[in-house]
């Protein structure tokens, strides 16, 4: 079992008033006016007011899906730019069943949350890093993708169209969830002919049904979540799927998730299965280090520098 340790839990709950500062997290309110138009044409039929909620039981939020009202759609073009997005109301996607998404699994998403503060305004953390993964992911699965600008851009445009699904401020949070996918049909194992970036957004509670409890942690010596020169690095869709057998088995056994070792010595930590990993032993940190086969969090990252700011010591932990 792996409980959090009151230095860890300090130093994550110091990251809550560092994230509602605005020198940490990007001010929503600057989107551009060729954005601004287009969200005015998605949310003139619904005209809500600027301070109105969805009906939603904000109490009892849990990490389930609850649409809300747009969806965010960029085509790529045969040249491989991608323009001209618009918000649409929610709804099911048409596909090829030859689309590279759901043959070849050519497919990569983000995830990350728009916040309500006390005084109405939403704010979104550091959406840049999300973009430059999604990049990187992108040309590791030899899929085009969105400028570090669109992705940013787009992000904004449905974080404001869907304001009234936001969480009143400590209730929970918007969670936006960006998708990039070869959607052409292709035949023959090679990239997709057509590329589709979109993006949904539901209002979340905590993750864990423990919230900021410490959870119990199945450390698993069977299954591998990536492997050295594979996808691990990434957030490739394929990554998700085959650890869904080992996050069942923990859970039949009582834990709440998965700590995977590394596939070539099955002994030292990569990480959970959606989470990166710290060891916290009085003022030092430790992590391992992101050599391809653990995901580089954006939490993970700022951990380390709001450790770094607390005066902790953080190491990397390599392994052969
Ligand atoms: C495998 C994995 N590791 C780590 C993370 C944490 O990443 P971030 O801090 O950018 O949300 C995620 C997020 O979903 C993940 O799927």
């Amino acid at each position: 079992m792996i409980q959090t340790n009151s230095g860890l839990r300090s130093l994550v709950q110091s990251l809550r008033p560092m994230t509602s500062s605005l020198s940490k997290l990007e001010a929503y309110s600057c989107y551009t006016s060729q954005a601004a138009s287009a969200l005015q044409q998605a949310t003139k039929p619904n005209s809500y007011r600027e301070d109105e909620y969805a009906k939603v039981d904000w109490d009892n939020l849990g990490f389930g899906i609850t649409p809300a009202d747009f969806v965010y759609t960029m085509k790529c073009s045969i040249d491989g730019k991608f323009e001209q997005g618009e918000l649409a109301p929610y709804g099911n996607v048409e596909l090829s069943p030859s689309s590279a998404v759901l043959n070849y699994g050519q497919g990569l998403y983000e995830g990350t949350k728009a916040y309500r503060t006390d005084d109405g305004r939403l704010l979104l953390f550091r959406l840049d890093r999300n973009a430059a993964r999604m990049k990187m992911g992108a040309d590791r699965l030899c899929m085009p993708c969105p400028s570090i600008y669109q992705f940013v851009d787009a992000v904004k445009q449905t974080a404001l169209a869907n304001k009234r699904w936001t969480p009143p401020p400590g209730k929970g949070t918007l969670y936006i969830r960006p998708l990039l996918m070869g959607s052409g049909p292709i035949l023959g194992l090679a990239p997709a002919p057509e590329y589709t970036f979109l993006i949904y957004a539901s209002p979340v509670g905590n993750y864990f049904k423990e919230g900021l409890k410490p959870l119990s942690i199945y450390v698993e010596d069977e299954f591998h979540r990536a492997t050295r020169g594979g996808a691990g690095g990434i957030k490739s869709i394929t990554n998700y799927a085959p650890v869904l057998k080992a996050m069942a088995r923990a859970k039949s056994r009582g834990f709440s998730d998965v700590l995977y070792l590394d596939s070539a010595n099955k002994k030292n930590l990569e990480e959970v299965s959606s989470c990166n990993i710290f060891l916290v032993k009085g003022n030092v940190i430790s992590t391992p280090a992101t050599n391809g086969t653990i995901l580089p969090g954006v939490t993970r990252r700022s951990i380390i520098e709001i450790a770094r700011d607390h005066g902790y010591q953080v190491f990397f932990f390599f392994f052969l």
